[in-house]
């Protein structure tokens, strides 16, 4: 008897763990992707793209319902001797709406400090993709890359990459921001998919 409340007590947790887990969308009220106090619109329009908020271009709004005027920055790549699987560029022009690397392409609509500084200005440490003040991508972990462990034996298989919470995106299985971040959530800050503490997150991918 004992044993059997205890087994429903395991699986309530599990079910309560599921339906409030990470990939809840509201999470993101009162952080600082809730900009403005803006919530879901911060960055999604229900109709006419960054139109909606002033923008430019009603053609955002095919990408994610995007509701920001998209970056027109080229970031640069990030390179060394060592690396095996290449990085490409995320930006210079618009992805389409299937194009893995849009969930790179997306941060830049605020966090190249160039497309909209008012809401992160070009100096800040959160303008990571600062082509002028911060080297761009090319100094930062690097993204649009495919994460293929028979091109570099340190890499943990793709199935304990995604089963540790981290998300590989398109066909062939491309690093994005998004890879380490749910920019819908910052309990695990800063917005992390996973904690970093004991560098639990780079060990999930760097064995
Ligand atoms: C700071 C910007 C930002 C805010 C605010 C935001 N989102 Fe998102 N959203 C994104 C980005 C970037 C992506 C693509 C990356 C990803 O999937 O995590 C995305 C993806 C999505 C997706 C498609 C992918 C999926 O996981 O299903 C949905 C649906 C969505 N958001 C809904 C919402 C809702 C609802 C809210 C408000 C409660 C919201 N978003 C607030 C930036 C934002
Ligand atoms: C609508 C604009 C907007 C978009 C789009 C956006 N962010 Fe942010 N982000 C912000 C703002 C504003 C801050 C707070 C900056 C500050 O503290 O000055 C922030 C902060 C952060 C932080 C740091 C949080 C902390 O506590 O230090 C991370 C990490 C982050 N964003 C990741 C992302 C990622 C990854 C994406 C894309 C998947 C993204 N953001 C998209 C506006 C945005
Ligand atoms: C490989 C995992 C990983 C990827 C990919 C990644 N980040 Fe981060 N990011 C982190 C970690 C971990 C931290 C916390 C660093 C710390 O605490 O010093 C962080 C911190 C940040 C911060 C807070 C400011 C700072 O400089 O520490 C921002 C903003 C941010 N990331 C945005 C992005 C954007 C935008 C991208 C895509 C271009 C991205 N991240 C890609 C792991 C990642
Ligand atoms: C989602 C998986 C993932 C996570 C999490 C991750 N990385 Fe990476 N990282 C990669 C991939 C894939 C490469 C490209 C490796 C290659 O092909 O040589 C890479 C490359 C690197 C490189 C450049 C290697 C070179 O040869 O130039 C460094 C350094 C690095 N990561 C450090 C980190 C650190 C530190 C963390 C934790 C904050 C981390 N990574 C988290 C996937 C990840």
């Amino acid at each position: 008897m004992k044993r059997l409340s205890y087994i429903a007590l395991v699986i309530l947790a599990i079910v309560t763990l599921a339906s409030t887990g990470w990939a809840q969308k509201a999470g993101v009220i009162g952080t600082h992707h809730d900009v403005g106090g803006n919530g879901c619109k911060s960055c999604h329009a229900p109709h006419n793209g960054s139109v909606a908020t002033g923008g430019a271009s009603q053609a955002t709004g095919k990408i994610l319902l995007w509701d920001r005027d998209f970056t027109t920055q080229t970031f640069g790549t990030y390179s060394s001797p060592t690396l095996n699987n290449a990085t490409t560029e995320v930006g210079a022009s618009a992805p389409t709406a299937t194009d893995p690397r849009l969930y790179s392409f997306l941060c830049m609509s605020c966090h190249d400090g160039v497309t909209t500084p008012s809401v992160i200005g070009p100096t800040k440490d959160e303008a990571v993709g600062n082509p002028t003040n911060s080297f761009g991508l090319q100094n930062d972990h690097p993204v649009n890359m495919n994460y293929d462990p028979t091109q570099d034996s340190g890499l943990a298989a793709i199935a304990s990459v995604t089963a540790a919470g981290l998300k590989l995106y398109g066909a062939s299985n491309t690093v994005q921001c998004a890879s380490c971040h749910n920019v819908h959530n910052d309990s695990i800050s800063p917005f992390l998919r996973k904690s970093n503490a004991g560098s639990a997150l780079c060990v999930a991918c760097h064995t």
